[in-house]
């Protein structure tokens, strides 16, 4: 191996080019080719995420990364943290190279893969990222794996992906597919999104805490999400939260709280009811929006049927 493929920062990877540019999305882990300096950010964004852990994290997140065995100097093995994971709920954490299109994405949750990225931040932006990481995917998804209620819950949510697909392949206006694939497309990122990505849960107590992923890997937001008077937090609705666009690009203003991941769990049920009630079919316009390559996704699958 040549020095030249050494470093898998993000943006900054010659393995993950060559794997985009030959097709391939699932990979195995090339882990030789991690920098020092792809280690030395690991071990800063995780001594410094530690302490705010204890104090805003729910604790079934806690206990995820205790039962994870992560060490805190180096970024993990994928294969090391499936050991730890997948007897505790069959999930698994599965290299790609890039983005995975949407239903390809659900497909893998229902699966109980986690399509997971393998690189990692630059040393010097390691407060935000626009795009996941690892650190992002591994100490910010992983860890609430190893819940069975929240494992199931993701499971039944890329489920939601074959209805989806279903209904679709039931209409023959091409037009009309594509326009019921966008908008159930947005209902279930917003759901994700409030949810998985940034939700908040009741308790212990009366206290609020943190159990979405891009919250738990974010050092600034962490504290921020929990404390701060800027944040709205309400009691989780399936009817706002499907029809509530979000932007990416600062922290979250609007919150949403669950009551536990049961909770969660029920809601995801009640969304596919929706689905197929038609009730998605219509939500309100704004983010996220849905590439070509999402909607072709989907599309395939709905051939397939
Ligand atoms: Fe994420």
């Amino acid at each position: 191996m040549t020095s030249s493929m050494m470093g898998l920062t993000t943006n900054h990877a010659l393995f993950i080019e060559n794997a985009q540019k030959s097709g391939e999305l699932y990979i195995t882990q090339p882990y030789e080719l991690y920098s020092d300096e792809n280690h030395e950010a690991w071990r800063r964004l995780y001594s410094r995420m530690m302490g705010s852990w204890e104090q805003y994290a729910n604790p079934r997140f806690q206990q995820g990364i205790s039962s994870l065995c992560l060490s805190p100097d180096r970024v993990p093995r994928l294969s090391e943290v499936n050991q730890f994971l997948s007897p505790l709920t069959g999930f698994q954490a599965k290299p790609v190279s890039g983005y995975v299109p949407a239903f390809l994405f659900f497909d893998c949750l229902r699966n109980r893969e986690f399509p997971t990225t393998i690189t990692i931040r630059p040393l010097d932006s390691l407060d935000y990222l626009p795009e996941p990481d690892i650190f992002h995917d591994i100490a910010g998804h992983v860890p609430m794996h190893t819940d069975l209620a929240f494992a199931d819950a993701l499971a039944r949510f890329g489920d939601c992906a074959h209805t989806a697909a279903d209904i679709v392949a039931s209409i023959t206006d091409e037009h009309e597919k594509v326009r019921r694939v966008v908008s159930i497309f947005k209902a279930l990122a917003r759901f994700f999104w409030f949810t998985v990505e940034f939700g908040l849960m009741r308790g212990p107590g009366s206290s609020l805490k943190a159990y979405g992923s891009g919250l738990l890997s974010s050092y600034g937001e962490l504290a921020h999400c929990i404390e701060s008077r800027e944040v709205q937090r309400f009691p989780v609705q399936l009817e706002w939260i499907v029809n509530q666009y979000f932007e990416i690009d600062h922290y979250q203003p609007l919150l949403f709280v669950v009551d536990s991941f049961e909770h969660l769990f029920e809601m995801v049920g009640t969304l596919e009811k929706w689905m197929l009630d038609g009730k998605l079919d219509n939500v309100a316009p704004g983010e996220p929006q849905m590439s070509e390559q999402d909607v072709a996704s989907f599309l395939h699958a709905s051939e397939a049927r």
